[in-house]
């Protein structure tokens, strides 16, 4: 059965926004796009514009409770950082999500899914972070994977190194995942370390990377959100992608390019730490490719909207909003390893949304309240 899709005034496919096209659909893939295309059935989406699902490339989802109070901390002087060393931010999240009940954290996590779904999302990364335990990592990833058979939303499990052990004991911690890897290796896609100030300083990131290296894990990283160190090791170790990038240099920059690294920015978390950008115009200077994603923590990006995420990209790295949005869809999914989602083109899943607005549109009127369509075929 080839169902046409008619009638938009334009399509965003991924990569620009181009009008007077049909999109023709055959068994859950796109097949063709073009003009006055043919077809068993027909799809009217009479003055709407068509977009591929949204990804969300980089995401906290999974853990209990909440940080409002953190939020009064830190507007009245207290640092992220400051927080965290006196045994808050990230773990205070730890203890709640460790008491929280499997079906509490199940729940919660697909209902913050449905909400990014809300708003266009059809694929989302889940760290997990907030166990740092093996038993409770593991934990995690396996609610994870419970979680992904509950929801329709694509979803992408990364193995977190967020901080160490309130013990201290590093190498300790890390031995027992190279240890029993084989354990858990099925429920990862990706491995990811905080390599920062107040987290996991260099030389433990790089046992981390050649260990999930060796093991063809791929890897991407908490980069240079704090101190710029960790993306010259993304580089080194050929990591998908460096996130955040906030307080990154040219020569960090520059480190990234050569190695093709990619960059997943998070406008949220700058904004909401009030720490600022990362230098987007630096990054597209030296041609490193820029994908977008919400951070959504309880700590540093509490938001679930990927349009505000888009907005504050405009506004914050000066992208048009075409660029955000495809760093939204194809360059997110891209960051994934997703090369079949993101985009609308011959060959790709037709996971895709109706929405009223263009790029432009919904960036100039501040739509993130925008209703979104999911094309159901
Ligand atoms: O991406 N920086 C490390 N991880 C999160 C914050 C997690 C938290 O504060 O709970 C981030 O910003
Ligand atoms: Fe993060």
């Amino acid at each position: 059965m080839r169902t046409v899709l008619k009638g938009m005034r334009a399509v965003f496919d991924g990569y620009t926004l181009r009008s007077g096209l049909d999109v023709a659909v055959e068994f859950g893939k796109v097949v063709e796009i073009g003009e006055n295309l043919k077809g068993d059935e027909y799809v009217i989406l009479e003055g709407k514009v068509l977009y591929p699902a949204l990804v969300d490339a980089h995401t906290h989802l999974i853990y209990a409770g909440d940080r409002v109070f953190e939020l009064k901390m830190r507007l009245t002087g207290a640092s992220y950082l400051d927080i965290l060393k006196e045994g808050g931010g990230i773990r205070s999240t730890v203890r709640a999500t460790v008491e929280a009940s499997d079906e509490e954290l199940i729940s919660s996590t697909l209902k913050r899914i449905e909400e990014l779904k809300r708003r266009g999302v059809g694929a989302v990364e889940i760290k997990t972070g907030y166990g740092i335990s093996y038993e409770q990592e593991i934990r995690l990833l396996k609610l994870i994977h419970e979680v992904s058979i509950k929801t329709d939303v694509i979803v992408v499990p990364t193995l977190l190194f967020h901080v160490p052990p309130e013990d201290g004991d590093v190498k300790g911690y890390l031995k027992e995942f190279f240890e029993r890897y084989e354990e858990y290796a099925h429920l990862i896609k990706f491995v990811d370390v905080f390599a920062d100030e107040g987290a996991f300083g260099p030389e433990e990131t790089e046992m981390i990377l050649s260990f999930y290296k060796s093991k063809g894990v791929p890897c991407r990283l908490h980069a240079d959100e704090f101190k710029p160190f960790a993306s010259r090791l993304a580089a080194k170790y050929g990591c998908v992608s460096a996130d955040h990038l906030i307080h990154t240099t040219e020569e960090n920059v520059k480190a990234l390019a050569e190695a093709g690294v990619m960059a997943t920015l998070c406008p949220v978390t700058g904004f909401f730490l009030r720490e600022g950008f990362a230098p987007y115009d630096l990054l597209k200077e030296y041609g490193v490719r820029v994908a977008l994603s919400s951070d959504h923590n309880p700590g540093t990006a509490p938001f679930l909207n990927p349009f505000i995420t888009v907005l504050l990209a405009v506004f914050g790295y000066g992208m048009t909003p075409g660029e955000a949005f495809a760093a939204h869809t194809s360059a997110a999914a891209d960051s994934l390893l997703l090369n079949k989602v993101g985009r609308i083109e011959p060959g790709s899943r037709a996971l895709m949304f109706a929405m009223d607005y263009t790029p432009d549109e919904l960036v100039y009127r501040g739509k993130v309240d925008a209703v979104v369509d999911f094309v159901e075929l």
